[in-house]
C-alpha cells in the first residue's frame, strides 16, 4: 500500500493487530505515520508485527489484552494514555467464531462470540470515546462482515453476532457526533486469512466461492486496508454511521 493520508501525531488501537486483516491495517495505518498499539492475546504475533513496522521507521507497541476481560480492557485504553498521550484511531478488528451448527453450537460459545465480537467493541469504544472527547474527535472503525447482512449456515452466532455489530456502528455515530467522533464499519467479503481458512482450502470450495464473487477472486488482507484509513482519514470527515462493504461485488450479486 503506497502512502496515501498523513496520520503522523495520530495514535491508533488495533485489536487483533498481530494476524490477518488487524496487521495489514496495523501496518497501513504506520506506514502512513500514525503510532500504533497492537492489542491482542499472542503476544509473539503482536511482538512479530510490532517488529516489522519498527524495522519499516515506524512506532508500534505490542499490548497484551484479552477482550473478555473489562479490566483489561480499561488497561489497554490506560496504557495507550499513558504512553502516547492520546487516543485517534480505534479499529475494532478482533473477532472469533465457531463452524458450528446452532444445534451443536455450546451457551459459552455464543458468549464468547458475542463477547468480543461486541460487548468488547462496546467497552473498548467508550473508553477510547472518552479520551477521544477530551482531546477534540477521533474516528471508530469497527470491522464486520457481509455476513451480517446475509445468512448461513454454521456460524449463525458470528452472523448475529456482526448484525449487532452494525446497528452499535450506527448507535454510536449518532450519539458521538457532537463530540466529533465518526464511527464507521468495513465489512470484508471472505477474505485469505486463517479465520477463514476452513471455508477455502478445499481447492473445491475456494471455486464455488470464487464463483459467486464479481471480481472473480477471494479478497486478501490487504485489499479492505485502503478503505479502512479512508474512513480514517480527513476525506470522510463528513461520513458517519456507514459501512463501506469490501467484498469484490460478492453482496450486489445476490
Ligand atoms: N477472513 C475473513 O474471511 C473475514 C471476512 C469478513 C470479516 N472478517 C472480519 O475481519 C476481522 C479480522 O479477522 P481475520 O480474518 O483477520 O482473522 P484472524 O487472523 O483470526 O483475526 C482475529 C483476531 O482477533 C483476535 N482475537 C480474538 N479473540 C480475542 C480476544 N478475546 N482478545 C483479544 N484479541 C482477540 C485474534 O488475536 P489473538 O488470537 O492473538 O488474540 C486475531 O488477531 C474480524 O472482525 C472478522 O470478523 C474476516
Amino acid at each position: 500500500m503506497s502512502k496515501k493520508y498523513d496520520f503522523t501525531n495520530k495514535v491508533a488501537i488495533v485489536t487483533g493487530g498481530g494476524k490477518g486483516i488487524g496487521k495489514a491495517i496495523a501496518l497501513g495505518l504506520a506506514e502512513c505515520g500514525a503510532k500504533v498499539v497492537l492489542a491482542a492475546r499472542d503476544k509473539e504475533a503482536l511482538d512479530q508485527t510490532a517488529d516489522e513496522i519498527k524495522q519499516k521507521g515506524g512506532e508500534a507497541l505490542a499490548h497484551v489484552v484479552d477482550l473478555m476481560d473489562t479490566a483489561q480492557i480499561d488497561r489497554l485504553v490506560e496504557t495507550t494514555v499513558s504512553t502516547y498521550g492520546r487516543i485517534d484511531i480505534l479499529i475494532n478488528n478482533a473477532a472469533r467464531s465457531y463452524l458450528k451448527p446452532l444445534m451443536d453450537l455450546r451457551e459459552d460459545g455464543w458468549d464468547k462470540i458475542f463477547g468480543t465480537n461486541c460487548k468488547a467493541v462496546f467497552l473498548l469504544s467508550r473508553g477510547a470515546a472518552r479520551i477521544m472527547k477530551e482531546k477534540g474527535g477521533g474516528r471508530i472503525i469497527n470491522i464486520t462482515t457481509i455476513g451480517a447482512v446475509r445468512g448461513g449456515t454454521g456460524m449463525a452466532a458470528y452472523h448475529a453476532s456482526k448484525a449487532a455489530l452494525s446497528m452499535l456502528t450506527k448507535c454510536m455515530a449518532v450519539e458521538w457526533a457532537f463530540m466529533n467522533i465518526n464511527v464507521n464499519a468495513v465489512g470484508p467479503g471472505i477474505t485469505k486469512t486463517a479465520f477463514s481458512q476452513p471455508l477455502w482450502q478445499n481447492p473445491e470450495m475456494e471455486k464455488m466461492i470464487t464463483g459467486k464473487i464479481p471480481k472473480g477472486k477471494i479478497a486478501e488482507p490487504a485489499d479492505i486496508v485502503g478503505p479502512v484509513l479512508f474512513l480514517c482519514s480527513e476525506d470522510a470527515d463528513y461520513i458517519t454511521g456507514e459501512t463501506i462493504y469490501v467484498d469484490g461485488g460478492a453482496l450486489a450479486n445476490y
